[in-house]
């Protein structure tokens, strides 16, 4: 597999003008029965920013993503995307309101090729409806074309396009989470959700990706939850952090790397220390990243 094509521009915003788009969640509570799972979550992506989420295991990240991407309705606080209040965000809505995600884990669809689930993420531009893309039964040959030409474009862009024609199933790991990647990014997206997008991937793949996500920034704003330390640190302009569903700290990453409260966080469960210096960045040797969470 190739690395990923750094100076050919990814799909992004069509005319390559700054993004204005801010998500702001503000006092996002959210409880799944007896548990509670967030309380009290402010957190604002700055137009064109990348903004980290970071924090031990189920500190609550993939739970705030959740809520940023109208997965789960949090039992309290507002969404405001635009500055717009949002009553409620929906999972079906989001490409229209300029908002694609990246899933923990992939979430490609098995039964389709890797062009077919990059064309289904692209349903925000073409005329044909969500239903008809996912059966792959655009409304016009024209549509179509201009469907397929965007989706080996994005493919294109993170060096996948020779995977067009496989089913994911077939692929590596790390070839399934640039499909994914490629198939957010068709989408022309103002905010890109990512959840734990260097899972499974080598350095050096991980090195792009921060490359990849900072050409990005500008563009679009960036949501970014992941346990890699380096990556987040190095990629991001303000980090946030989780630990027990609440914010302990929010900052630049120097702010955050000087912040006793994260350490104290990351550091403080003796039960699993192995993981939680992963966490950090300090992998022991023979370690790999490629644990998958959730
Ligand atoms: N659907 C659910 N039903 C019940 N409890 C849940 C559900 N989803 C998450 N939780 C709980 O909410 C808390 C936060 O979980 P969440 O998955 O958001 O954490 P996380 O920070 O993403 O963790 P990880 O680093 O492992 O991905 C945990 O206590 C988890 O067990
Ligand atoms: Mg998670």
């Amino acid at each position: 597999m190739g690395p990923l094509a750094q100076p050919h521009p990814p799909a992004g915003n069509p005319t390559d003008r700054p993004t204005t788009a801010r998500l702001e969640l503000t006092g996002i509570s959210v409880a799944f029965g007896g548990v509670t799972a967030l309380s009290d979550v402010s957190l604002t992506v700055e137009p064109g920013q990348v903004h980290g989420l970071i924090g031990p295991n189920g500190a609550g990240k993939t739970t705030l993503f959740n809520v940023a991407c109208g997965l789960v309705r949090p039992t309290a606080g507002t969404i405001t995307w635009q500055d717009k209040a949002l009553r409620r965000l929906r999972p079906d809505r989001l490409a229209g309101l300029g908002i694609a995600r990246t899933l923990q884990g992939v979430g490609l669809f098995a039964g389709l090729t890797v062009l077919e689930n990059v064309m289904i993420g692209a349903h925000r531009h073409a005329r044909a409806g969500f239903l008809s893309a996912v059966l792959a039964l655009p409304r016009s040959d024209r549509d179509e074309k201009a469907l397929r030409e965007r989706a080996t474009e994005s493919l294109a862009a993170l060096g996948a396009d020779g995977y067009a024609s496989r089913y994911p199933g077939s692929l590596p790991y790390p070839v399934q989470k640039r499909v994914a990647l490629a198939r957010a990014l068709v989408a022309q997206p103002e905010l890109l959700l990512l959840d734990e997008p260097a899972s499974g991937l080598s350095e050096e793949e991980m090195h792009e990706l921060g490359d990849l996500i900072r050409t990005l920034s500008g563009r679009m704003s960036v949501l970014l939850v992941e346990h890699h330390m380096d990556l987040v640190m190095s990629v991001c302009d303000r980090i946030t952090v989780l630990d027990s569903g609440k914010v302990i700290a929010s900052g630049t990453s120097t702010e955050i790397q000087a912040d006793p409260a994260v350490t104290a966080a990351y550091l403080g469960d003796e039960v699993d220390v192995e993981h939680d210096a992963a966490e950090l960045g300090h992998v022991p040797a023979g370690a790999t990243g490629g644990a998958q969470h959730g």
